[in-house]
């Protein structure tokens, strides 16, 4: 039973119990049912409190029910309700620490809730693409008013039970009790022991909103804030519909747009999103339990864009972080940029001066080697030339303390070769991270073929300290993320020579849901970056065509928005990208060269080959083993590349468009002979899957 039932003289006291959030699994539903059923039964009960166990009031459904049948089984979270509704003896919510989702929806239903301060209330559904399905659209405006519902259910967003219970006219909380909670909740229960009638939300009338047009401007604002997401929308609807209808014709309304919600790919994107975040720690072979090596000292070679972003991360999360550099002027610069990104952070308003002080104070700099002998983890982060990182890992080897974790930034590196340049290649690990480091969520855990378990399970549960999404990628050339970018890249390319503008393929990229497409995305982070890298790429993969019109805008110095033009002119000072002449004339020239005469592209043509090419060369990455799972490649490219949340990543978004559906299009794409016919054959794995009508997911 994840609920418990006991009398404390004449109040039951049924206390949900399912950790760690006492989430409300089958079992614990069953348990409050029988619960008022007992205390209903029993002549010597007056009233009824309901708390709970631990770290939390309730957290919401049991995520771990998540589809299987148990998550909708008799009693369900409506008969949970009906039955408060029904009850005849008073019956008090006691909320602590946090009520979320169905638990805030449960504490609704009571005839009375008192809360002890700094508990966490929130109707969080949003965020999974659904809406509060269990009365709380309907609930919670009875008791909050319009504007504090609305803004609660529409964001998800967390509000604190102290400030909800100071606003005017609230009825969400009865009392707010300092000190024993359970004490209070029982001595308040007695207060209303023999209150007739009881008070029910259910039988309130929403109070109308102080601007009657509220509702309409929330929508407005959403048009752009919710772009794709259908879900936002619906939670003004239903809300809405507690001002607007009765009680019973308000939860059917609610009832409708959930069940609606829930089949939305949106929605199913969302939650694979959820999931994916939470499976992507777990690696098969390395138990949960194991060991971890201790963190507590951090160094971090190199002071350049990565190492200062990587610092900050340490920093903010209070671990204390030693920066080497190889001359004083090199550290001076690194450290002045890591504080200026800090005081821009302090004049925002989004850092206290007292909080940056405290991470300042736990940073030190360093031109010699001795003093990060005692770290715990070392993170390289220095030029990308592997002569360079022989160099700096040979020293740490020498240097550092035995059982100390060694990690490269590299992001084309072979992490093998870096960890064979140490006598210890099984504490050697690469920690990906993305520019800029202190912003971007995702982490590529690289993990070379002697890196030991336990360095595994050390840096999985560092990153979630310092709050990244770690993806675990085998050894290989790009990692997963950059890997299956090239292919991207590739094509957006081969889309110029047949017929299609930058300005097209960007549109279409942007239509489809990315921030912004691959030519702007040059432009802002630089074309001579990408020119390094395919520069190398002619000689070590001769057959690996890309088209030459990059090279000639690099040539020319359009090098992106740094040097005032790129894939598009810039006007001095501004960010808008205007189309250039000189790239037309380049592209033009190019497709003379290649004898193309150019055709109208669709930009479905256009998204389907920027998006499926990504697929084709994650099937490969998944079938090598590079890859645990596909939604592991989902979350490389929802946190750390902009793909767009509401399609659930390139994998998702293939098992949503139907695999077999897929394949065709590739066996498409392959009649054309100026694109690269080979690479479009599909993977084995995904031809297989395609057809066993299966998905990746
Ligand atoms: N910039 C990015 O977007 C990005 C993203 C992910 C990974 N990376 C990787 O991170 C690493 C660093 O990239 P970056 O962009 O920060 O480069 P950067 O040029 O900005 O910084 C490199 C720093 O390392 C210092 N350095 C060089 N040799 C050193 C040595 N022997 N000992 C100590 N310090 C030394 C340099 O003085 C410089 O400050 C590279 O491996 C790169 O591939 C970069």
């Amino acid at each position: 039973m994840s609920a418990t039932y006991e009398l404390h003289g004449d109040v039951a006291v049924i206390t949900l119990n399912n950790p760690p959030v006492n989430g409300l699994g089958h079992a614990t539903r069953s348990g409050v049912v029988e619960g008022l059923a007992k205390a209903h039964a029993d002549a010597t009960v007056k009233a009824v409190v309901i708390t709970g166990a631990g770290k939390a009031f309730s957290g919401g459904a049991d995520i771990r029910e998540f589809n299987t049948p148990k998550a909708s089984a008799k009693p369900d979270l409506h008969d949970v309700n009906t039955a408060l509704d029904n009850a005849t003896k008073p019956v008090v919510a006691a909320i602590h620490s946090v009520a979320m989702g169905g638990g805030l929806e449960l504490a609704l239903s009571c005839n009375y809730r008192v809360v002890a301060p700094g508990a966490q209330i929130a109707l969080p559904e949003v965020k999974l693409g659904i809406l509060p399905g269990a009365g709380g659209t309907q609930r919670l405006p009875r008791v909050l008013g319009v504007e504090t519902s609305l803004n609660m259910i529409v964001s998800g967003e967390p509000a604190k039970s102290e400030a909800l219970a100071k606003a005017a006219g609230q009825k969400l909380f009865d009392r707010v009790i300092e000190g024993d909670l359970l004490q209070g909740a029982l001595a308040f229960a007695r207060e209303v022991a023999a209150a007739k009638p009881l008070p029910r939300v259910r039988d309130l009338k929403t109070p109308p909103p102080a601007s009657a047009d509220i509702f309409e401007t929330t929508r407005a604002a959403l048009k752009t804030k919710a772009r794709g997401f259908p879900a936002p929308l619906r939670c003004v609807d239903a809300v809405e519909a507690a001002l607007n209808k009765g009680f019973d014709d308000g939860i059917e309304f609610e009832r409708q747009q959930f069940e609606f919600l829930v089949g939305t790919n949106e929605s199913k994107a969302l939650r694979h999103a959820f999931f994916g975040e939470r499976t992507a720690s777990k690696l098969p072979d390395v138990p949960e339990d194991t060991p971890l090596r201790k963190i507590e000292k951090v160094a971090v070679i190199g002071a350049g864009t990565m190492g200062g972003g990587i610092s900050m991360n340490f920093l903010n999360a209070g671990i204390p972080v030693t920066i080497l550099e190889t001359k004083q002027e090199f550290l001076d610069r690194g450290l002045g940029v890591l504080r200026k990104n800090y005081e821009a952070q302090v004049a925002k308003g989004k850092l206290k001066q007292e909080v940056l002080d405290k991470r300042l104070a736990l940073l030190t700099s360093t031109l010699d080697y001795a003093a990060i002998a005692d770290a715990d983890l070392v993170i390289e982060a220095v030029y990308e030339d592997i002569a360079v990182k022989e160099q700096v890992f040979k020293k740490l080897d020498e240097v550092v303390r035995q059982g100390a974790i060694l990690a490269s930034n590299t992001s084309t590196l072979d992490v093998d070769k870096i960890a064979s340049f140490t006598k210890r290649p099984q504490d050697v690990v690469g920690l990906h991270f993305f520019s800029p480091a202190n912003v971007m969520r995702l982490l590529e855990v690289v993990r070379g073929k002697a890196t030991a378990k336990d360095v595994m399970a050390t840096v999985m549960n560092v990153a979630k300290k310092i709050k990244k999404v770690a993806v675990v990628s085998g050894v290989c050339d790009g990692f997963i993320g950059n890997r299956m970018l090239e292919q991207y890249t590739r094509q957006a390319g081969f889309l110029l020579e047949e017929g299609a503008s930058p300005q097209q393929v960007d549109k279409a990229a942007e239509a489809f849901g990315f921030a912004m497409g691959p030519f702007r995305v040059g432009d802002l982070a630089g074309n001579d970056v990408g020119w390094y890298i395919r520069k190398r790429r002619y000689t070590e993969k001769p057959n690996l065509r890309y088209t030459k019109i990059g090279d000639v805008v690099c040539e020319r110095g359009r090098f992106g928005q740094k040097t005032g033009k790129g894939w598009y002119d810039y006007e001095a000072g501004k960010r808008e990208p205007i189309p250039s002449a000189e790239v037309q004339q380049i592209i033009e020239d190019e497709r003379k060269a290649r004898g193309i005469t150019p055709r109208q592209i669709s930009d479905e043509e256009i998204v389907g080959r920027l998006v499926f090419s990504m697929v084709n060369e994650g099937a490969k990455i998944l079938e090598e083993g590079i890859a645990l799972r596909a939604s592991d490649i989902d979350m490389v490219y929802l946190t750390g590349y902009g793909f767009p949340l509401f399609r659930g990543g390139p994998m998702f978004h293939a098992d949503t468009t139907g695999l077999a559906k897929v394949v065709a299009l590739m066996k498409d794409y392959q009649k054309n002979p100026n694109d690269d016919t080979a690479f479009w054959e599909p993977a084995p794995l995904l031809a297989k899957l395609a057809a066993e009508g299966k998905t990746f997911n």
